[in-house]
């Protein structure tokens, strides 16, 4: 097909989305979210979304409970890398059950009185989401124990020796809390939740269902093989899988076609460098990091990131999770070393000390 103007600009924008991808920001692989992430593409109800069979069953077992009993839902807590879905299921669990949600996240409540202030205006049934409760710091994290355990705080008013606490009754309600790192969790935290739902990656077959329906909701048509191609460079993340759909898209629509086909797809890689193991730029450069500077490992968190201009934390929730579970890192106690399928995967002999390229 004869490329135009406006396939010209598109692989302007994606190269230009790739050098700044090589950093940390927009790189298209980042799980993280981005302003583009459009909220209609979320499945309402547990029917419609896809995968994490095991939470949904203990959820859809939970939320009819709750119903028959006329008493609110458990407070739930869900764990894992970005991207998996923990936001939409909050909303969803909302949806099904019937409730208001209230959206917050942990590093924006900076004040116990922050956190009052929500708590005192919930309503009797309705939902909290706390997104990133990680991230909460301790004394507003204080206020929320009692919150969840009796559905009451105690305020602290006036300062010094006129300072005295007030008892304030809530309705009760269901703390839903989102989190990447559930290891940095407080223990009394934790343990104040009903539920706790550690998310895991999807499957090829999952992400291929969740690429086609997102597929018919942008208004286009994509066969089996296409979403299958997608699907096996998604890391096993649907927010991935949406933002490659989304670049094949682009695609598509400047040439001018309703369909995806493999094709479309496959130059759409080429373009953004991703091969067929879905590693990326970034992956390359840290496997290549841990085998030639640090001679294969072990390799402390600290070094990659300082080597790489990314933070730990960074490189813990965003890169390390897929390659730890692609087999191509693994972590040991003394630090992260490159596996041997790691050094196949650029043709390196590792024995015998010598590196022979080929
Ligand atoms: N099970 C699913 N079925 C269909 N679409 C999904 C599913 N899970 C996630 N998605 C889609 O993937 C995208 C990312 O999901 P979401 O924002 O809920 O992730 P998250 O776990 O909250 O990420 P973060 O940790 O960054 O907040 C959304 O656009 C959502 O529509
Ligand atoms: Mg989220």
């Amino acid at each position: 097909m004869k490329k135009n103007k406006a396939f010209d600009e598109f692989q302007a924008n994606v190269l230009n989305e790739l050098n700044v991808g090589v950093t940390e920001q927009d790189r298209i692989f980042s799980p993280e979210r981005t302003v583009y992430d459009t909220y209609s593409l979320r499945p309402k109800y547990l029917s419609e979304y896809i995968g994490q069979e095991n939470i949904k069953e203990r959820l859809k077992l939970a939320i009819s409970a709750s119903k028959i009993r006329g008493e609110q839902l458990d407070h739930v807590l869900l764990a894992g890398p970005p991207g998996l879905g923990k936001t939409t299921l909050a909303n969803v669990i909302a949806n099904e059950l019937g409730a208001n949600i209230h959206i917050t996240s942990g590093p924006i409540l900076e004040k116990q009185g922050d956190l009052a202030a929500i708590l005192t205006n919930l309503e009797s049934g309705d939902v909290l989401f706390i997104d990133e409760i990680h991230r909460m710091n301790r004394s507003v994290e204080e206020i929320l124990y009692s919150a969840m355990e009796d559905y009451q705080i105690d305020i602290m008013i006036g300062k010094g020796p006129a300072a005295r606490s007030i008892r304030v009754e809530l309705q009760p309600f269901t703390l839903i809390g989102a989190t990447t790192r559930s290891g940095l969790l407080t223990s009394p935290l934790r343990n104040r939740f009903g539920m706790i739902f550690e998310m895991s990656f999807y499957t090829e077959n999952e992400l291929k269902l969740i690429i086609t329906r997102a597929a018919g909701l942008m208004g286009v048509t994509i066969d089996d093989e296409s979403a299958f191609l997608i699907a096996k460079r998604s890391r096993g993340t649907p927010r991935i899988a949406l933002r490659l759909l989304k670049r094949v898209r682009d695609l598509s629509t400047v040439r001018n076609m309703t369909h995806i086909n493999s094709q479309i797809v496959g130059e759409v890689m080429e373009l953004l460098k991703i091969d067929e193991y879905g590693l990326d730029e970034m992956d390359r450069k840290i496997l290549r990091l841990i085998i030639d500077v640090y001679k294969g490992g072990p390799v402390g968190l600290k070094s990659l990131a300082a080597s790489l201009g990314v933070t730990e934390d960074t490189i813990a929730e965003v890169y390390e999770p897929f390659l730890v579970q692609s087999g191509f890192v693994a972590r040991t106690a003394r630090g992260r070393i490159a596996t041997e399928k790691a050094y196949k995967y650029f043709g390196i002999n590792n024995y015998g000390g010598l590196f022979s390229e080929p």
